[in-house]
């Protein structure tokens, strides 16, 4: 059987590591890995990893002539969303320009292009959200991903947009956070946390994001997937599910409203996904939070290695 090169862009990221060990444990894909700086993953076997600065078009273009990839699936981006807001410029060169180099050099070698975006494209008062919804975004960081997604849709490139709502999980490097681990490693420390009462959300297993990816790039999808968890909850109820999951003291979390808050980017209040076409087309199949939960416990405990024997 003829093998499938895949490329993965942002491997160092949450969902970028998880795409990388979901296609390891497929038969037939050649995985080349790029990401910033050093590889981050603790396993260096069975993948190339080089290092990119997905800024730097020539080297992009090169790394894409080069190894030729069937499939390229992109999720690096600046993903603080307060960070593009206070740095516009930095926000449009890495979330636009770089996918427009990136569809450019895919279109003239023939590889299928996979994007990832956000529910942020939406403004939040009607979630959930269809694909054919009409997007609103109301923030830097959502403008650069609509912008993006405008590119990999346009009749000249192949490739399929999918969008996805706050992940989470467990990444080789911790230093990276999301929700589920900064409730927890915030209680645990015994430190106080805002949490949102007034942004509904549905929380998405990194594992179960990268499966759909990955089908997503096999199957050479087309247009537009929304990829999310199945339940759609408050910032607030999430964290209070983490600390009931985890059995910690929920004294610790303060609830804030967004207007107190007051956060440089503007958030869409309420979105949520309808996932009928990804469990349709990319047989997608969601945790619900609590499985989830499960693995990523699973997941630390196994980080945390044997304790030390009592002697
Ligand atoms: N996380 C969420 O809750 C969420 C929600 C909706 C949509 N998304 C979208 O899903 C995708 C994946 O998110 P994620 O949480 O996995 O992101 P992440 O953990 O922040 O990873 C993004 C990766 O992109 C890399 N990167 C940033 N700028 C780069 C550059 N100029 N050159 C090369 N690499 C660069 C980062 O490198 P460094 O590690 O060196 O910084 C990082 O490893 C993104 O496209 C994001 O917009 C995420």
């Amino acid at each position: 059987m003829k093998s499938f090169k895949l490329l993965i862009t942002g491997s160092n990221g949450l969902l970028g590591q998880k795409i990388v060990y979901a296609a390891l444990d497929r038969d037939h894909v050649d995985i080349v890995a790029v990401a910033r700086g050093a590889n981050r993953l603790s396993n260096r076997d069975g993948y190339v990893y080089e290092s990119l600065e997905l800024t730097d078009e020539a080297t992009v273009r090169e790394c894409i002539l080069r190894h030729r990839p069937d499939a390229v699936i992109h999720t690096a981006a600046m993903t603080n969303v307060d960070d593009c807001t206070r740095n516009p410029d930095a926000c449009r060169r890495i979330n636009v320009d770089a996918v427009q180099t990136l569809a450019q050099a895919c279109a003239e070698t023939g590889a299928h292009l996979v994007h990832l975006s956000t529910d942020f494209v939406f403004d939040g008062q009607a979630g959930p959200y269809r694909e054919t919804d009409a997007t609103a975004p109301l923030s830097e960081y959502a403008r650069s991903k609509l912008e993006s997604e405008a590119i990999v849709l346009a009749p000249a490139n192949d490739g399929c947009v999918i969008r996805t709502i706050i992940i989470y999980g467990v990444v080789d490097d911790r230093q990276r956070s999301n929700v589920v681990l900064w409730t927890k490693n915030s209680l645990e420390q015994g430190k106080t946390i805002n949490v949102i009462t007034d942004q509904f959300r549905s929380p998405t297993l990194a594992e179960d994001l990268a499966a759909a990816c990955l089908e997503a790039a096999l199957r050479k999808a087309r247009g537009i997937y929304h990829v999310s968890g199945q339940e759609t909850m408050s910032i607030i109820d999430i964290a209070s599910q983490v600390a009931d999951f985890f059995g910690l003291e929920k004294s610790g979390i303060r609830p804030v409203t967004s207007a107190e808050l007051n956060q440089a980017a503007k958030r869409p209040p309420r979105t949520g996904f309808i996932i009928e076409k990804a469990m349709r087309d990319l047989d997608y199949r969601p945790h619900t939070f609590a499985e989830g939960l499960a693995i990523v416990a699973a997941q630390l405990k196994k980080k945390a290695g044997p304790t030390e024997p009592r002697l």
